[in-house]
């Protein structure tokens, strides 16, 4: 902990504010970890991010899951049983005080002398959690008028399925995508596929009305609402394709989309500056958003 003054704007009562680290919530100035965590010098820890609406955690048992099995893909012990971390979770939501914003969890494996080799021996993991407002305004506005994405190479790693607090490849293309005018980036293999966007799942709608994202493999995260729309689509009977589409299918869609907890399926309506469609949200895209949203009490607009 610091001796630092708490600046006016983070003191105790303003919402979003708090911070939950290793069994203290406090005003986030005043939290902090060792400075030896293995997530700060090596970056070895992993993280979640659920959307809260009217004060629940959406879909919250399978960020969890997925949490787990990050955990258990690193081997990194979960810092506490998962109904513990539910009340951790709900406590945030309260003291934070927001009805509606985003809940970030991070798992690290902890704080030990400086080495690549984690120890040998079991390691106390570091659980942090933080949360803040939503913008729904700018949300709304994504919603209505669409987004456009650009292409950026995908210099990832080869176990993208983590979901690894090691963003520097996402960044990188999403500040590219950025500078080239676009929201979000469309990460692209090395054979012209596209895996997915540097912090959403990527969706295209072909000409024949069929739904198309690339296959869960160890090139892609395995997004929760991914897997929560396509629930949503086998019950709506909508023709979905899993399978990797190339940037040149994307360019020729009918549709596009990306998918994520902060956004549900925003819809996309260029590529690189090349209209998709009729430079339009799809109606498609808008009825599985529905469909999401009528499953998780979600609103946009
Ligand atoms: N990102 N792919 C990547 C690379 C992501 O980082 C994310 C989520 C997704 C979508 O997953 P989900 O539907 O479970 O949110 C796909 C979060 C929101 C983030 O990094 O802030």
């Amino acid at each position: 902990m610091t001796s630092h003054a708490i600046p006016k704007w983070q003191h105790r009562g303003v919402p979003g504010r708090i911070a939950y680290v290793n069994g203290r919530y406090l005003p986030h100035a005043l939290a902090g970890v060792h400075v030896e965590d293995r997530a700060l010098q090596l970056g070895d820890g992993l993280y979640e991010v659920t959307n809260v609406i009217a004060g629940v955690a959406v879909d919250e048992e399978p960020h969890l899951d997925r949490m787990e099995r990050s955990c258990r893909e690193l081997g990194i012990a979960m810092p506490m049983g998962r109904s513990s971390l539910k009340l951790v979770m709900r406590e945030m939501i309260a003291r934070n005080r927001i009805r509606d914003g985003l809940l970030y969890l991070q798992v690290t494996r902890g704080a030990a002398r400086r080495d690549h080799v984690p120890p040998r021996t079991p390691m106390k993991p570091t659980l942090i959690l933080t949360m803040r407002t939503q913008d729904m305004a700018g949300l709304a506005k994504r919603m209505e008028q669409g987004i456009g994405v650009s292409t950026q190479p995908d210099i990832r790693w080869g176990r993208c399925d983590i979901k690894t607090v090691q963003l520097l490849p996402n960044l990188m293309a999403k500040q590219a995508a950025r500078a080239a005018g676009a929201f979000e980036a469309w990460l692209v293999d090395g054979e012209g596929y596209v895996t997915e966007g540097a912090s959403t799942n990527a969706w295209i709608v072909a000409r024949d009305g069929t739904v198309i994202t690339r296959e869960l493999s160890n090139h892609i995260l395995p997004g929760v609402t991914r897997r929560v729309m396509l629930e949503a689509m086998a019950e709506a009977r909508i023709t979905v394709a899993e399978r990797k589409f190339t940037v040149a299918e994307a360019k020729a869609a009918r549709e596009a989309f990306i998918t994520s907890a902060t956004g549900a399926a925003v819809p996309v309506v260029s590529v690189d500056g090349r209209q998709v469609g009729d430079g339009r949200p799809g109606d498609l895209t808008r009825r599985i958003h529905d469909l999401y949203a009528a499953k998780t009490g979600m609103k946009t607009d």
